[in-house]
């Protein structure tokens, strides 16, 4: 499962391009406002500079017209823009229309298997079901995940699934499980991911114990 960084924050996304395990970007309208400080054009343009992997681009216009420009204005920017357009009657015609022009699209803000095959059949090549946020109306939004793997593997759609609205660690590890291609995750869930106390007990103690083999050594050979 390839795994992208939920975040607009430029320094947590070199921190992953580093640790070798960044697939590619996820932006929305709210991680964007959470950094600021420049334009959001910019912005998809620096962390394009930083990976190769797919960068989504939200749209924001409530018409098809309107989704359509700002489509093709994200698109312009780099060749691994996806463009994130949100479930609707509206953002279907887009992300139809998208496909005919050769734009990449991500439909955002699924919450029903049926909304995410009606994405594929527009031609969205990412279906964007958000798990935490059903979770959080005390439903089970893995499910969602589960039965649109399912249905993109036995009718054989183009389509990826990208489990997003990740809000911890074992949600990564279900939305694997569950056959999501993708799981994009805020930067805090990858840190969480990294760590375990028992690893971090480990190291310790392997030093120790390494600092104690070198100076009973040392000792012997001073004898
Ligand atoms: C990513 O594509 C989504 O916009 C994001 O995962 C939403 O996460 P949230 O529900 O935590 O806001």
């Amino acid at each position: 499962m390839k795994i992208f960084l939920d975040t607009a924050d430029i320094d947590e996304i070199r921190t992953a391009a580093r640790w070798g395990v960044l697939d590619g970007v996820t932006t929305n309208p709210t991680l964007y406002a959470r950094v600021g400080g420049a334009s959001y054009e910019a912005i998809l343009q620096e962390i394009c500079r930083i990976t190769s992997g797919p960068v989504s681009a939200e749209v924001v216009s409530d018409d098809v017209d309107g989704m359509l420009e700002e489509a093709r204005h994200y698109a312009a920017l780099a060749p691994n823009i996806v463009v994130k357009i949100p479930m609707s009657e509206t953002g279907l015609e887009a992300i139809s229309r998208c496909k005919a022009e050769g734009i990449k699209t991500n439909c955002t803000l699924i919450f029903t298997a049926n909304q995410g095959l009606l994405a594929a059949k527009a031609g969205a090549s990412l279906l964007s079901p958000f798990v935490g946020r059903l979770d959080d109306i005390n439903e089970e939004g893995m499910i969602v995940v589960r039965e649109l793997a399912e249905i993109v593997a036995i009718h054989e759609l183009e389509a990826e699934v990208l489990a997003a609205s990740i809000r911890h660690p074992r949600h990564v590890t279900e939305a694997a499980l569950a056959g999501a291609h993708i799981a994009t995750v805020p930067f805090k869930v990858l840190q969480q991911m990294v760590r375990h106390p028992l690893t971090d007990k480990g190291i310790v103690q392997f030093k120790k114990d390494w600092e104690a083999a070198r100076a009973a050594l040392a000792a012997k050979q001073g004898d």
